[in-house]
């Protein structure tokens, strides 16, 4: 079944056209990749499936689950089962991150935001696993999180959340080995459990850990190559000039 999929988009950021017409789909189960070189359009694509009203679509559409979430707000699609994560995520040093992750269990289950949720024990366990020290529990978001620490948060989050597509935008960045190998090990857990995961990535390493169902190649706001996890491999080997220069694979 497909989860989530992208159809012709087109995207603007301040009046600059970026996407220029990008078809993806991710279905339960998948792990998704998406390449690409440096302002290519990557984190864009998943800024505008966050919902971020900053990139204007215009033109094509997103469909989460086979409904078009395009003119929704965030917290609605939220609700309805995406999770996006970013590639520099936004500290609130304000808000207490043990405070986040209930007011995000209390929302998923219909309580009010500030009360007590069963599911923070959980919570604790599941950040041992992905090798998050319990202390940040009593942060602020991010505040002062190392840059591997954000994305461990990050994924905590998609866990807790259970979403229907999990979105990732360079989840291996900064990340040291055994945090590679979590994440790794959290994502295919999503996927088994019946989520759709789209991810970006530069690394060839993160197959080390998950080998995605397909991989798909962006070059100025547009997919040029679609195939196996042999594209991640040959981008390691030859990079993205030796890919394009010889027509492929
Ligand atoms: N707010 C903005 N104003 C102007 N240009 C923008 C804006 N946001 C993105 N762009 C441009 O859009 C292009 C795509 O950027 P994007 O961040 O999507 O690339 P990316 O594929 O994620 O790159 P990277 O691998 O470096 O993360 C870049 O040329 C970038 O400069
Ligand atoms: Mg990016």
């Amino acid at each position: 079944m497909t989860v989530l999929e992208i159809k012709d988009l087109h995207v603007s950021v301040e009046g600059k056209e970026i996407l220029k017409g990008v078809s993806l789909v991710v279905r339960s189960g998948e792990i998704v990749a998406l390449m690409g070189p440096n302002g290519s359009g990557k984190s864009t694509l998943f800024q505008t499936i966050a919902g971020n009203p900053k990139y204007v679509v215009t033109q094509g559409d997103i469909l989460l689950d086979g409904v078009s979430i395009k003119d929704l707000t965030p917290e609605e699609r939220f609700a309805k089962g995406l999770f996006v994560g970013f590639q520099s995520p936004v500290a609130v040093p304000e808000v207490r991150f043990a405070f986040l992750v209930q007011a995000i269990l209390n929302k998923k289950m219909g309580k009010k935001l500030s009360d007590a949720n069963p599911r923070l024990g959980e919570a604790y366990k599941l950040a041992s696993e992905l090798g998050l020290k319990l202390d940040v529990f009593n942060r602020g978001v991010g505040a002062g999180f190392s840059g591997g620490e954000f994305k461990r948060a990050e994924v905590l989050l998609a866990l807790l959340t259970k979403p229907a597509v999990t979105v990732l935008d360079e989840p291996d960045s900064g990340l040291d080995i055994d945090g590679m190998a979590a994440v790794g090990k959290a994502l295919l857990g999503l996927a088994k459990s019946g989520g759709g995961v789209l991810l970006s990535t530069h690394y060839a390493r993160i197959l080390k850990f998950l080998e995605p169902h397909k991989v798909y190649v962006m070059y100025e706001g547009r997919l040029v190559m679609e195939g196996g996890a042999e594209i991640v491999r040959k981008v390691e080997e030859v990079g993205y000039e030796g890919l394009f220069k010889n027509g492929g694979l």
